[in-house]
């Protein structure tokens, strides 16, 4: 039970440190204003931060999924 937790734990921490290594840059903070008072879920974010949407992502930005993975909430 024990060595299952740290397993995952390092592997965890591995994944993490891939994100940070293949982006190379710190993900801003989601800003604690008004209009991201409700998301809370990778579902919500892409509402607005989609393509034609209220505020859409560079081409730029990095893999797309699961955005809470990199950006923490304030
Ligand atoms: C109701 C529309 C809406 C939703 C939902 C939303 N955003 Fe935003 N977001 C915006 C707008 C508009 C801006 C730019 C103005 C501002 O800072 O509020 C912004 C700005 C940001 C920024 C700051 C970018 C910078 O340059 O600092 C981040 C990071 C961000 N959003 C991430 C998220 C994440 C992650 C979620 C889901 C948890 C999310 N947003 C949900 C509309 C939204
Ligand atoms: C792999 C990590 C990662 C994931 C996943 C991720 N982001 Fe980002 N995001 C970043 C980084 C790093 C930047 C800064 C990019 C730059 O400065 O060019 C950024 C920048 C942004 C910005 C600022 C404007 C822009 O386009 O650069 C917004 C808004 C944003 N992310 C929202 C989101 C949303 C919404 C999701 C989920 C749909 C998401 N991010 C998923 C790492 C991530």
């Amino acid at each position: 039970m024990k060595n299952t937790l740290s397993l995952v734990a390092i592997a965890a921490a591995i994944l993490l440190f891939l994100f940070f290594l293949s982006s190379g840059k710190k993900a801003p903070v989601v800003p604690a204003d008004g209009v991201h008072k409700g998301a809370l879920t990778d579902a919500a974010c892409v509402l607005c931060h989609a393509p034609g949407k209220q505020a859409p992502l560079k081409s730029t930005h990095p893999p797309k999924e699961q955005c809470l993975i990199c950006h923490r909430l304030k």
